[in-house]
């Protein structure tokens, strides 16, 4: 699923991003963002609108206990805005 042209995209807004980066973003997507609502397509939504909503989603993530630290928000922010 990633490849390394999808990292080379990824690289252009997030400098080192790499494949293993892509798919450790995707794994944490799939594991804590599908808990209250489908999981939303990484196409739904245009790249603005992601820098806007993952840093609101990881909040709610984190509302009852800290499971996302700023790392892993980066990675979600790199995984949906290079896969849509
Ligand atoms: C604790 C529950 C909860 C979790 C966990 C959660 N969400 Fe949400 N999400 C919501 C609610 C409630 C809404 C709708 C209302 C709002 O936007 O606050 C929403 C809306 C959304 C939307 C639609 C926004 C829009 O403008 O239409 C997206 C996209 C989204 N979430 C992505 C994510 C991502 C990415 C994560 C993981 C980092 C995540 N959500 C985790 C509760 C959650």
């Amino acid at each position: 699923m990633t490849v390394p042209s999808q990292a080379n995209a990824a690289q252009q807004s997030f400098p080192g991003a790499t494949v293993a980066d892509l798919k450790s973003g995707m794994a944490l997507y799939e594991a804590n963002c599908g808990l209250c609502h489908k999981l939303h397509a990484p196409a739904d939504f245009e790249v603005n609108a992601w820098h806007n909503i993952v840093p609101d989603m990881v909040q709610k993530v984190n509302q009852n206990q800290m499971k996302l630290n700023e790392n892993d928000e980066r990675l979600i922010l790199m995984y949906v805005t290079t896969m849509r």
